[in-house]
C-alpha cells in the first residue's frame, strides 16, 4: 500500500493529538460514572506514514491512540479507501474494541456510530476529524456537538480553500469547489465575511475578495460553539517550510478543562514551531 509522506507539520499534528488524547483517558479512567471512553478517528488514513524529515516509517494517529494508557474502551476507524479500511479491518479481528469501517465518515458517523454516544449512555468520545482537505460536512460537526459526548480535533484546510475558492474573484471558483466549502462551513456565510459585490466596468457585478482567509478562523470557532460545543480555542495554524498555510487544527469540546489542557499543548507547539 502506497503511505503518504508527511511534512513536519503533520508529526506536530500528531503529537498534539497523541498528548490530548493521554491526559483525556487519564481524566476518564478516573470518573466513577463514566461507561466508557471511546477513540474515533474518522479519516484514519494508512495506519503509517514516511516522514519527509527522517525518511523514516511513522505511525499515524490510529496506532498512536492504540497505544496511549490507559487504554481507551473501544476504537473506531473508518477510512474511504478500501486497503486503507482492509488495515484496520484485520486489527478488529484481533482486538474486539477495534472496529473498523470502509466508507465516508459523513454517513459511518451520523448511522453507525454516534447513535451509541447519547448524554444516557454515559459514554464520552475523542473524535478525530482529519481529512487530507475540505471533504468533512458541517453537519456531521453538528451532530457531534448536539451530542454533548464528544470532543474533536478538526483539520480545517486552508490549503485546499486557498486554492480553489477564496480567489479573488469569486467566479474564478468551479461550482463543485464552492458547494465544498458550503458543505464544510455549513452555509455561505463564509462568502459574506470574505467577498463584497463589486460593479464592473461593464456594469456587471463580481464578488471581489476584501478580507484573507485569516478571518475565518475565529468566526469558525465561534461556529462551534453556536452549534454546541461549550468551547473552541484558538486553533493552531499549520504552515509549510515557506510559511505558506496549510491548515487550522482547531479543537472543541464540552468541559472547560479539556480546553485549557489544549491551550496548553497549543501554546507549547506555537512557541516550537
Ligand atoms: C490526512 S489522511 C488521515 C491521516 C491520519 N489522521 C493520521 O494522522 O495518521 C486522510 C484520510 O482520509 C481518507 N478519506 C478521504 N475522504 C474520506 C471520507 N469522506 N471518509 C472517510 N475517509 C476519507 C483518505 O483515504 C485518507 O486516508
Amino acid at each position: 500500500m502506497k503511505l503518504d509522506q508527511v511534512g513536519i507539520w503533520s508529526e506536530i499534528k500528531l503529537e498534539i493529538i497523541k498528548e490530548y488524547a493521554s491526559a483525556y483517558t487519564k481524566i476518564m479512567s478516573s470518573q466513577s460514572w463514566c461507561k466508557g471512553y471511546v477513540y474515533i478517528d474518522a479519516f484514519a488514513g494508512a495506519g503509517k506514514h514516511i516522514s519527509k524529515q527522517s525518511g523514516e516509517m511513522i505511525q499515524g494517529s490510529p496506532l498512536n491512540a492504540l497505544e496511549v494508557e490507559p487504554p481507551f474502551t473501544e476504537y473506531h476507524f473508518i477510512d474511504l479507501d478500501e486497503e486503507r479500511a482492509d488495515v484496520f479491518r484485520r486489527m478488529a479481528k484481533k482486538n474486539p474494541n477495534v472496529h473498523a469501517y470502509h466508507g465516508d465518515c459523513n454517513e459511518i458517523l451520523k448511522t453507525k456510530i454516534f447513535p451509541a454516544l447519547t448524554y444516557n449512555s454515559r459514554k464520552r468520545a475523542l473524535c478525530i476529524l482529519d481529512p487530507y482537505g475540505l471533504h468533512l460536512k458541517w453537519e456531521t460537526i453538528k451532530a457531534a456537538a448536539e451530542l454533548k459526548t464528544i470532543d474533536i480535533f478538526i483539520n480545517f484546510s486552508i490549503q485546499d480553500a486557498n486554492r480553489n475558492v477564496l480567489f479573488e474573484d469569486l467566479a474564478r471558483a468551479k461550482p463543485e469547489d464552492i458547494e465544498r466549502m458550503n458543505a464544510f462551513w455549513g452555509d455561505e456565510s463564509w462568502k459574506e465575511l470574505l467577498y463584497r459585490e463589486q460593479e464592473t466596468f461593464f456594469g456587471e457585478t463580481r464578488q471581489v475578495r476584501i478580507e484573507d482567509y485569516q478571518i475565518l478562523s475565529k468566526e469558525f470557532c465561534m461556529r462551534l460553539k453556536r452549534v454546541g460545543f461549550n468551547d473552541a480555542p484558538e486553533p493552531i495554524l499549520m504552515r509549510n517550510k515557506k510559511g505558506g498555510p496549510l491548515y487550522y487544527l482547531c479543537f472543541a469540546s464540552q468541559k472547560n478543562v479539556a480546553k485549557n489542557i489544549v491551550n496548553d499543548i497549543f501554546d507549547k507547539y506555537r512557541r516550537a514551531y
